[in-house]
């Protein structure tokens, strides 16, 4: 430890890595990804079991404490979310000064962050009590404040929540039922909007994940750091693509353009364009993520009798890139977006909602992550080293002489 630093900073010997495409930030022991074979595992279990198994709150528990959590323990836990559902006094109003058509995904940067505001009692990342708390107000408030963002979107007031309804059913009568209304989702559409949640809870030290790290490396709390994620994670290139794929569908769509027209673009790279939803850093086969999605599209589209044109335009891309030298030599496949939007939008979301609900699938792993980066005493703070390219000294000008 202490004598390679001494030694590396001595020698000024230091890599040059952008985009830490080789570089590890930590160590963790959450979540496994093997890039080539498509594997994606959460504390040791394959995706598609924990997808198929168990609830997104089951999954929750599992991340953030390392083990599948038992029936008392998982009761507990859907307790405590439970409890911590209602926004504190005033919030709805601070949300209300937001503009109600801005971007949902600045609104859910806000609120999250406004968090600390309201609870500067449970900020104390030293304090595992509090940051026990501070865990249950994310993953509760996070759904309440999502569902809030489709309501304003839409101009409806806020549905209370109930307690005593599963975490995923009831965020939907919030977003989408009417307060004292008969609202039920059907246990489908509750299934499907449940796995989307579970594939979406961790993926290791992508982008946003490891600036909710490098957030809290400098010990600021919980909700500071997550906020900064729910940042990170509304980029194009990032959480952002869910939405940008169905922009691209529709814009494909309403073009009139053919989907080889569309690929020769994206081949040639005019004006910079890609295909969204496509490519990955890690995985260089198909993402596990998106072969469940791929499935789970099909199968929501058929329950809802919601034949979408634009699940065949994304059908048409997917079965040129899989053939097609350009996608075939750069390992490009569908990532865990490319699909998710059509369901979403099946289920009656527009599409400026998807990344926020990424923002609640991720909320697990962000948290986890966190935690795990607090306990470790062999975390440092985030301090990446440069290569100046700059001027060499020079002598200052005063103004009069420029
Ligand atoms: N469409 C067309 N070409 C692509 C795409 C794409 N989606 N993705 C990568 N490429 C090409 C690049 O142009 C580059 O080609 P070159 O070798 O001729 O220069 C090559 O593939 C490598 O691409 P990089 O950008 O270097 O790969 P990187 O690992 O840095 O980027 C990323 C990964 C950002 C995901 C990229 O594939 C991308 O922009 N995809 C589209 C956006 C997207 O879907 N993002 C979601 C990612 S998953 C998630 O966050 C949930």
């Amino acid at each position: 430890g202490f004598k390679v630093n001494t030694l590396l900073r001595d020698t000024g010997l230091v890599t040059l890595d952008p985009g830490f495409t080789n570089t590890a930030s930590c160590e963790s022991a959450i979540t496994y990804i093997d890039g080539d074979q498509g594997i994606l595992r959460y504390r040791g279990y394959p995706i598609d079991q924990v997808a198929e198994g168990a609830t997104f709150l089951e999954v929750a528990a599992l991340l953030i404490d390392g083990e599948l959590p038992g029936t008392e323990a998982l009761e507990a836990l859907e307790k405590r979310v439970a409890e911590h559902a209602p926004l504190p006094g005033g919030f709805e109003a601070f949300l209300a000064a937001l503009p109600a058509q801005a971007h949902p995904m600045a609104t859910l940067a806000a609120a999250v962050n406004a968090l600390a505001a309201w609870y500067p009692e449970v900020v104390d990342p030293r304090d595992p009590e509090q940051v026990d708390t501070a865990t249950a107000m994310l993953l509760a408030k996070t759904s309440t404040i999502t569902s809030a963002l489709h309501r304003r979107r839409t101009g409806q007031a806020l549905v209370a929540p109930d307690a005593s309804q599963g975490f995923v059913a009831d965020f939907l009568r919030r977003t989408f039922g009417s307060e004292g209304g008969e609202y039920a989702a059907e246990p489908a559409i509750v299934d499907a909007l449940e796995k989307l949640l579970i594939l979406h809870a961790d993926h290791e030290q992508n982008c946003s994940t490891s600036t909710v790290r490098v957030v809290g490396s400098s010990n600021a709390n919980l909700f500071a750091s997550v906020a900064a994620g729910v940042n990170a994670l509304s980029g194009p290139a990032h959480g952002g693509a869910n939405e940008a794929v169905l922009v691209m569908l529709e814009k494909i769509r309403s073009g009139g353009e053919t989907v080889e027209t569309f690929m020769n673009k994206v081949k040639n790279k005019e004006d910079g364009v890609r295909l969204m939803g496509f490519g990955h850093r890690v995985y260089k086969a198909y993402d596990p993520r998106a072969a469940i999605v791929k499935k789970s599209a099909d199968e929501v589209l058929e329950k809802l009798g919601a034949k979408d044109e634009l699940l065949e335009i994304a059908q048409g891309l997917e079965q040129i890139a899989l053939s097609d030298e350009y996608f075939v030599s750069r390992n490009l496949y569908p990532n865990v977006d490319f699909y998710t939007g059509l369901i979403y939008k099946a289920m009656g979301f527009e599409p400026a909602m998807f990344t926020p609900l990424f923002a609640l699938g991720r909320m697990p792993g962000w948290i986890a992550q966190w935690r795990e980066m607090v306990n470790d005493p062999s975390t440092k703070i985030g301090r990446p080293r440069q290569v100046y390219t700059g001027a060499t000294e020079r002598r200052f000008v005063p103004i009069t002489q420029r």
